[in-house]
Protein backbone atom coordinates (compact mmCIF):
# COMPACT_ATOMS: atom_id res chain seq x y z
CA UNK A 1 0.00 0.00 0.00
CA UNK A 2 1.59 3.44 -1.08
CA UNK A 3 1.42 5.97 1.54
CA UNK A 4 3.51 9.33 1.75
CA UNK A 5 5.46 9.28 4.71
CA UNK A 6 8.75 11.22 3.92
CA UNK A 7 8.76 13.64 0.58
CA UNK A 8 11.56 11.09 -0.92
CA UNK A 9 8.76 8.07 -1.19
CA UNK A 10 8.04 9.92 -3.92
CA UNK A 11 10.52 10.45 -7.52
CA UNK A 12 11.01 14.09 -8.77
CA UNK A 13 8.87 12.66 -11.96
CA UNK A 14 5.80 11.90 -9.55
CA UNK A 15 6.59 15.18 -8.04
CA UNK A 16 6.09 16.61 -11.21
CA UNK A 17 3.11 14.69 -11.97
CA UNK A 18 1.70 16.13 -8.71
CA UNK A 19 2.64 19.63 -9.28
CA UNK A 20 0.98 19.36 -12.76
CA UNK A 21 -1.96 17.79 -11.59
CA UNK A 22 -2.61 20.74 -9.21
CA UNK A 23 -2.01 23.02 -12.00
CA UNK A 24 -4.59 21.28 -13.93
CA UNK A 25 -6.93 21.43 -10.83
CA UNK A 26 -6.44 24.85 -10.33
CA UNK A 27 -7.02 25.90 -13.76
CA UNK A 28 -10.19 23.12 -14.31
CA UNK A 29 -11.64 22.89 -10.75
CA UNK A 30 -15.13 21.62 -12.12
CA UNK A 31 -13.50 18.16 -14.01
CA UNK A 32 -12.49 17.23 -10.48
CA UNK A 33 -15.61 18.00 -8.18
CA UNK A 34 -17.20 13.86 -8.27
CA UNK A 35 -13.24 12.20 -8.55
CA UNK A 36 -13.72 10.76 -4.83
CA UNK A 37 -17.62 10.99 -4.39
CA UNK A 38 -18.26 7.87 -1.99
CA UNK A 39 -14.61 8.09 -0.41
CA UNK A 40 -13.54 9.39 2.97
CA UNK A 41 -10.70 10.97 3.95
CA UNK A 42 -10.00 10.36 7.79
CA UNK A 43 -7.73 12.92 9.71
CA UNK A 44 -6.52 12.13 12.56
CA UNK A 45 -4.59 15.09 14.22
CA UNK A 46 -2.72 14.18 17.92
CA UNK A 47 -1.47 18.12 17.33
CA UNK A 48 -2.58 21.27 16.68
CA UNK A 49 -3.04 22.64 13.28
CA UNK A 50 -5.15 24.99 11.14
CA UNK A 51 -4.07 24.57 7.50
CA UNK A 52 -3.11 21.22 7.10
CA UNK A 53 -5.68 19.65 8.57
CA UNK A 54 -8.44 22.12 7.31
CA UNK A 55 -6.79 22.18 4.06
CA UNK A 56 -7.12 18.23 4.01
CA UNK A 57 -10.50 18.16 4.96
CA UNK A 58 -11.73 21.10 1.99
CA UNK A 59 -9.63 19.03 -0.37
CA UNK A 60 -11.37 16.19 0.18
CA UNK A 61 -15.06 18.08 -0.20
CA UNK A 62 -13.68 19.65 -3.17
CA UNK A 63 -13.10 16.05 -5.19
CA UNK A 64 -16.90 14.95 -3.71
CA UNK A 65 -15.93 12.78 -0.71
CA UNK A 66 -16.56 13.22 2.68
CA UNK A 67 -14.43 13.09 5.88
CA UNK A 68 -14.28 12.23 9.87
CA UNK A 69 -11.47 12.44 12.28
CA UNK A 70 -10.84 13.81 15.41
CA UNK A 71 -8.48 17.48 16.25
CA UNK A 72 -6.92 16.70 19.28
CA UNK A 73 -5.99 13.64 21.04
CA UNK A 74 -7.54 13.85 23.97
CA UNK A 75 -10.94 13.08 22.13
CA UNK A 76 -9.25 10.21 20.92
CA UNK A 77 -9.22 6.47 22.47
CA UNK A 78 -5.31 7.71 22.07
CA UNK A 79 -6.07 9.45 25.74
CA UNK A 80 -7.04 5.47 27.34
CA UNK A 81 -3.65 3.99 26.35
CA UNK A 82 -4.35 3.15 22.60
CA UNK A 83 -1.35 2.67 20.65
CA UNK A 84 -1.03 4.18 17.04
CA UNK A 85 -1.01 0.85 15.55
CA UNK A 86 -4.47 0.09 16.69
CA UNK A 87 -5.44 3.10 15.61
CA UNK A 88 -4.63 2.71 11.89
CA UNK A 89 -5.88 -0.65 11.75
CA UNK A 90 -9.21 0.49 13.39
CA UNK A 91 -9.53 3.74 11.18
CA UNK A 92 -8.79 1.40 8.11
CA UNK A 93 -12.22 -0.30 8.79
CA UNK A 94 -13.82 3.55 8.62
CA UNK A 95 -12.11 5.21 5.83
CA UNK A 96 -10.00 5.04 2.46
CA UNK A 97 -7.14 7.16 3.42
CA UNK A 98 -5.87 9.03 6.49
CA UNK A 99 -4.09 12.17 6.81
CA UNK A 100 -1.88 11.88 10.75
CA UNK A 101 0.09 14.40 12.62
CA UNK A 102 1.31 13.91 16.23
CA UNK A 103 3.70 14.77 18.08
CA UNK A 104 5.97 11.43 18.28
CA UNK A 105 8.47 11.54 15.29
CA UNK A 106 7.79 8.08 13.04
CA UNK A 107 4.14 7.70 14.61
CA UNK A 108 2.69 8.00 11.34
CA UNK A 109 5.08 5.44 9.62
CA UNK A 110 3.98 2.75 12.79
CA UNK A 111 0.39 3.99 11.04
CA UNK A 112 1.41 2.99 7.64
CA UNK A 113 2.87 -0.06 8.73
CA UNK A 114 -0.51 -0.98 10.19
CA UNK A 115 -3.00 0.22 7.74
CA UNK A 116 -4.77 -1.52 5.16
CA UNK A 117 -5.26 2.07 3.59
CA UNK A 118 -2.83 4.60 2.39
CA UNK A 119 -1.54 7.22 5.13
CA UNK A 120 -0.14 10.71 4.49
CA UNK A 121 2.35 12.02 7.38
CA UNK A 122 0.68 15.43 8.32
CA UNK A 123 3.78 15.98 10.53
CA UNK A 124 5.84 14.31 13.18
CA UNK A 125 7.03 15.90 16.30
CA UNK A 126 10.36 18.18 14.64
CA UNK A 127 11.08 15.35 11.63
CA UNK A 128 8.75 15.78 8.57
CA UNK A 129 6.12 17.07 6.90
CA UNK A 130 5.97 16.35 3.42
CA UNK A 131 2.99 17.69 2.31
CA UNK A 132 3.74 21.15 3.90
CA UNK A 133 6.61 20.56 1.84
CA UNK A 134 4.53 19.91 -1.64
CA UNK A 135 3.05 23.00 -1.21
CA UNK A 136 6.58 24.68 -1.17
CA UNK A 137 7.17 23.05 -4.31
CA UNK A 138 4.14 23.98 -6.01
CA UNK A 139 4.29 27.45 -4.55
CA UNK A 140 8.51 27.61 -5.86
CA UNK A 141 7.13 26.27 -9.51
CA UNK A 142 4.38 28.79 -9.84
CA UNK A 143 6.56 31.59 -8.74
CA UNK A 144 10.29 30.59 -10.15
CA UNK A 145 9.04 28.59 -13.10
CA UNK A 146 10.59 25.43 -12.07
CA UNK A 147 13.71 24.56 -9.49
CA UNK A 148 16.86 24.80 -10.65
CA UNK A 149 19.45 27.24 -9.59
CA UNK A 150 17.82 28.78 -7.33
CA UNK A 151 19.50 30.59 -3.57
CA UNK A 152 17.01 29.72 -0.99
CA UNK A 153 17.35 31.01 2.29
CA UNK A 154 15.70 29.29 5.60
CA UNK A 155 15.69 31.55 8.60
CA UNK A 156 14.54 30.90 12.25
CA UNK A 157 14.54 27.55 13.93
CA UNK A 158 15.99 25.22 11.95
CA UNK A 159 16.37 22.87 14.51
CA UNK A 160 13.23 21.68 15.23
CA UNK A 161 11.60 23.67 12.30
CA UNK A 162 10.29 20.08 10.51
CA UNK A 163 9.03 21.89 7.25
CA UNK A 164 12.38 23.17 6.71
CA UNK A 165 13.94 19.40 6.72
CA UNK A 166 11.41 18.48 4.53
CA UNK A 167 11.34 21.31 2.39
CA UNK A 168 15.73 21.27 1.93
CA UNK A 169 15.61 17.04 1.16
CA UNK A 170 13.30 17.82 -1.35
CA UNK A 171 15.25 20.42 -2.93
CA UNK A 172 18.44 18.11 -2.70
CA UNK A 173 17.33 16.48 -5.97
CA UNK A 174 17.46 20.11 -8.24
CA UNK A 175 20.61 20.94 -9.94
CA UNK A 176 22.34 24.23 -9.14
CA UNK A 177 20.55 24.66 -5.49
CA UNK A 178 22.43 27.28 -2.92
CA UNK A 179 20.75 27.12 0.52
CA UNK A 180 21.74 29.97 3.04
CA UNK A 181 21.29 28.45 6.47
CA UNK A 182 20.25 31.47 8.47
CA UNK A 183 19.80 31.00 12.47
CA UNK A 184 21.10 31.73 16.36
CA UNK A 185 23.70 29.11 16.81
CA UNK A 186 20.82 27.02 19.36
CA UNK A 187 18.64 26.83 16.11
CA UNK A 188 21.11 25.42 13.90
CA UNK A 189 19.75 22.78 11.36
CA UNK A 190 20.52 19.23 12.53
CA UNK A 191 23.68 17.71 11.81
CA UNK A 192 22.13 14.72 10.41
CA UNK A 193 19.78 16.97 7.93
CA UNK A 194 23.40 18.42 6.91
CA UNK A 195 25.64 15.54 6.21
CA UNK A 196 22.73 13.29 5.14
CA UNK A 197 21.20 15.66 2.66
CA UNK A 198 23.37 18.87 2.23
CA UNK A 199 26.72 17.52 2.27
CA UNK A 200 25.87 14.06 0.64
CA UNK A 201 24.41 15.85 -2.61
CA UNK A 202 27.25 18.57 -2.63
CA UNK A 203 24.59 20.72 -1.67
CA UNK A 204 26.62 24.36 -1.32
CA UNK A 205 25.51 25.94 1.44
CA UNK A 206 26.82 28.45 4.39
CA UNK A 207 25.29 29.10 7.74
CA UNK A 208 24.79 32.35 9.42
CA UNK A 209 23.37 34.61 12.02
CA UNK A 210 22.33 37.68 10.14
CA UNK A 211 19.63 37.61 8.11
CA UNK A 212 20.33 41.22 6.66
CA UNK A 213 23.31 40.71 5.28
CA UNK A 214 22.45 37.61 3.22
CA UNK A 215 19.31 39.15 2.10
CA UNK A 216 20.66 39.84 -1.35
CA UNK A 217 21.92 36.54 -2.79
CA UNK A 218 18.54 35.44 -2.15
CA UNK A 219 15.69 34.00 -4.75
CA UNK A 220 13.57 32.34 -1.86
CA UNK A 221 13.59 33.66 1.92
CA UNK A 222 11.72 30.82 3.74
CA UNK A 223 10.58 32.21 7.41
CA UNK A 224 10.08 29.70 10.39
CA UNK A 225 8.64 30.26 13.56
CA UNK A 226 10.33 29.45 16.50
CA UNK A 227 8.83 26.36 17.72
CA UNK A 228 7.56 27.48 21.47
CA UNK A 229 5.83 23.23 21.85
CA UNK A 230 9.36 21.96 21.10
CA UNK A 231 11.40 23.93 23.98
CA UNK A 232 12.23 22.19 27.10
CA UNK A 233 12.45 25.51 29.10
CA UNK A 234 10.01 28.68 28.10
CA UNK A 235 13.00 30.67 29.23
CA UNK A 236 14.79 30.05 26.26
CA UNK A 237 11.93 30.17 24.73
CA UNK A 238 11.22 33.94 25.63
CA UNK A 239 15.20 34.84 24.76
CA UNK A 240 15.03 33.28 21.26
CA UNK A 241 11.36 33.77 19.83
CA UNK A 242 12.66 37.53 18.85
CA UNK A 243 15.85 36.60 16.92
CA UNK A 244 14.47 37.14 13.43
CA UNK A 245 11.68 39.87 12.48
CA UNK A 246 11.37 40.82 8.98
CA UNK A 247 10.45 44.14 7.96
CA UNK A 248 9.69 46.20 5.18
CA UNK A 249 13.08 48.08 6.00
CA UNK A 250 15.08 44.94 5.93
CA UNK A 251 13.80 44.18 2.52
CA UNK A 252 15.08 47.35 0.65
CA UNK A 253 18.60 45.12 -0.48
CA UNK A 254 16.28 42.29 -1.55
CA UNK A 255 15.98 41.07 -5.09
CA UNK A 256 12.83 42.46 -7.02
CA UNK A 257 11.86 38.77 -7.77
CA UNK A 258 12.19 37.30 -3.80
CA UNK A 259 9.59 34.81 -3.09
CA UNK A 260 8.99 35.35 0.58
CA UNK A 261 7.92 32.16 2.01
CA UNK A 262 6.43 30.82 5.73
CA UNK A 263 4.45 27.64 6.29
CA UNK A 264 2.96 29.54 8.54
CA UNK A 265 1.80 29.71 11.70
CA UNK A 266 3.60 32.92 11.99
CA UNK A 267 4.19 34.87 15.33
CA UNK A 268 6.15 37.35 14.88
CA UNK A 269 8.93 36.79 12.18
CA UNK A 270 7.40 38.64 9.75
CA UNK A 271 5.69 42.03 10.28
CA UNK A 272 2.00 41.83 8.68
CA UNK A 273 3.05 44.99 6.84
CA UNK A 274 5.19 42.84 4.66
CA UNK A 275 2.02 41.30 3.89
CA UNK A 276 1.14 43.69 0.99
CA UNK A 277 4.74 43.28 -0.52
CA UNK A 278 3.86 41.61 -3.88
CA UNK A 279 7.10 39.19 -2.87
CA UNK A 280 5.25 37.97 0.13
CA UNK A 281 4.08 34.60 -1.27
CA UNK A 282 3.24 32.68 2.47
CA UNK A 283 -0.66 33.39 1.80
CA UNK A 284 -0.23 31.80 -1.47
CA UNK A 285 1.35 28.88 -0.32
CA UNK A 286 -1.32 28.29 2.00
CA UNK A 287 -4.00 28.30 -1.09
CA UNK A 288 -1.42 26.15 -2.83
CA UNK A 289 -1.52 23.28 0.28
CA UNK A 290 -5.23 22.83 -1.15
CA UNK A 291 -4.99 22.20 -4.54
CA UNK A 292 -1.48 20.08 -3.92
CA UNK A 293 -3.39 17.87 -1.29
CA UNK A 294 -6.10 17.22 -3.72
CA UNK A 295 -3.88 16.17 -6.26
CA UNK A 296 -2.33 13.91 -3.67
CA UNK A 297 -5.50 12.25 -2.39
CA UNK A 298 -6.08 11.44 -6.05
CA UNK A 299 -2.64 9.63 -6.07
CA UNK A 300 -3.05 7.54 -3.48
CA UNK A 301 -6.45 6.30 -3.85
CA UNK A 302 -5.87 5.47 -7.10
CA UNK A 303 -2.75 3.71 -7.02
CA UNK A 304 -5.00 2.07 -3.84
CA UNK A 305 -6.92 0.46 -6.52
CA UNK A 306 -4.63 -1.85 -8.20
N1 LIG B 1 1.89 24.87 8.04
C1 LIG B 1 1.23 24.12 8.92
O1 LIG B 1 1.52 22.93 9.12
O2 LIG B 1 0.21 24.78 9.56
P1 LIG B 1 -0.74 24.14 10.65
O3 LIG B 1 0.09 23.79 11.85
O4 LIG B 1 -1.78 25.20 10.94
O5 LIG B 1 -1.34 22.90 10.05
Amino acid sequence: MRSLIDILDFTTAELDELIATANDIIENPAKYSEKCKGKKLATLFFEPSTRTRLSFEAAMLELGGSVLGFSEANSSSAAKGESVADTAKTISCYADIIAMRHPKEGAPLVAAQNASIPVINAGDGGHNHPTQTLADLLTINREKGGFNNLTVGFCGDLKFGRTVHSLITALSRYEGINVVLISPDELKLPSYVKKDILEKNNIPYKQTTDLESVIPELDILYMTRVQRERFFNEEDYLRLKDSYVLEPKKLKNAKKDLCIMHPLPRVNEISVAVDDDPRACYFKQVLNGKFIRMALILKLLEEAKR
